[in-house]
């Protein structure tokens, strides 16, 4: 069995005792909750990952893209919600032969977009399940709450679409810069959404799932009553940004990329072989701050281009070309992204090696 000293940098590697602990701690806190656990896949877009998910007991996956859907569906997933609004004939067409194959459900926020998905499933003889997504407060996309109603009326009226639910993601959590502030954000976002799905039912609408959910807000959101789905995905491998929000402690983090040293030009800087094509270029949050940091070290990646991330080299520490470091990035879901493989680590052994199936599917 190959070592991390083996492996040739950058890489990208997942400890698989933290990658267990985090995939078991949420199937639990779902099952305490009594909420189904729907993770959002595109975190790591491996399809052993999934597996592993499910093994835990999470009913299904989310994901954004069809093109990611279509990869988990043809290594056997079964259960896929796309967590994100689909538009256009040609998507239609490609998710109605997914639809053949999956227990399939998207979301849509407007009558016009989701109409563009109901002709091609009337034309054809069936019916879409969508979830109309509300917008909590992350400014993205979504109907305001107070549109929710009329969207709904609109949308059950549809030829070839079923509504199903409704579903949010309150990604303004990230900007909140206290584990108080999340907290509040993660309540507002379930009871919201619960709130809401009362309004609905109350006017006659079949509104069976309520799906709220993001990492930082998941264990607030998914503990008010009324809400029966969470769809967290940075959770499985955790990253700074984490760390800095408070949702965990470094040692939750299951994803690192090991880099090396390729020049130490100066004794204040130190520059690794890892730049915005290994680690992105997402910012830090709740505030900006550098570029990763670098495991058991005070030194952080302060800039980066596309082949090289500088180190600001800390008071007191001292790097030399050809030693290898470890760098937990702000985002780990961006940098899934980046790379066709990961390796699987158990403390210093490398247990496998996972193809990341999903990774650049966009369309
Ligand atoms: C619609 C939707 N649902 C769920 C998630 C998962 O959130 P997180 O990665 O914070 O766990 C995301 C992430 O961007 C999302 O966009």
């Amino acid at each position: 069995m190959p070592g991390i000293d083996d492996l040739e940098t950058p890489a990208v590697l997942v400890d698989l005792d933290v990658l267990e602990r985090n995939v078991a701690r949420m199937a639990e806190s779902a099952r305490r909750h009594g909420v189904r656990l729907r993770p959002h896949a595109k975190t790591h877009k491996v399809l052993e990952v999934g597996r592993m998910q499910l093994a835990a007991g999470a009913t299904g996956l989310s994901l954004a893209k069809t093109g990611e859907a279509e990869a988990f569906a043809s290594a056997g997933f079964v259960d896929i919600f796309l967590a994100y609004p689909i538009v256009g004939a040609q998507k239609a067409r490609r998710l109605l032969a997914l639809a053949d194959r999956v227990r399939l459900r998207v979301g849509a926020d407007s009558v016009e977009g989701a109409a563009t998905l109901g002709e091609v499933f009337h034309a054809a003889g069936r019916r879409l399940d969508v979830l109309l997504k509300v917008d909590v407060g992350f400014g993205r996309v979504g109907v305001a709450p107070q549109a929710a109603l009329a969207v709904s009326r609109a949308l059950a009226e549809q030829p070839g679409l079923r509504l199903k639910g409704l579903f949010t993601h309150a990604g303004h959590g990230y900007l909140r810069e206290t584990p108080g502030g999340v907290a509040d954000v993660g309540r507002r976002e379930g009871e919201t959404l619960a709130a809401l799905a009362e309004a609905l039912r109350a006017d006659g609408l079949p509104i069976e799932e309520v799906s709220v959910g993001s990492t930082p807000t998941a264990r607030h959101a998914m503990a008010v009553a009324g809400v029966d789905e969470c769809r967290p995905g940075n959770y499985v491998y955790h990253d700074a940004s984490q760390v800095s929000l408070g949702t965990c402690g470094i040692e939750d983090c299951a994803m690192t990329v090991l880099a090396t040293v390729i020049s130490v030009p100066a004794a204040d800087r130190a520059v690794l072989d890892a730049g915005s094509k290994t680690l992105s270029s997402d910012p830090l949050r709740p505030r900006p701050g550098g570029h990763g940091w670098l495991l058991e070290r005070q030194s952080r990646i302060a800039r980066l281009s596309e082949e090289h991330g500088v180190v600001a080299v800390a008071e007191g520490e001292a790097f030399r070309v050809g030693e290898r470091v470890r760098v937990l990035p702000n985002h780990a879901c961006v940098v899934s992204n980046l790379h066709d493989r990961v390796f699987a680590v158990r403390g210093e052994r490398v247990e496998a090696e996972w193809r990341v199936a999903a990774r650049g599917r966009v369309d």
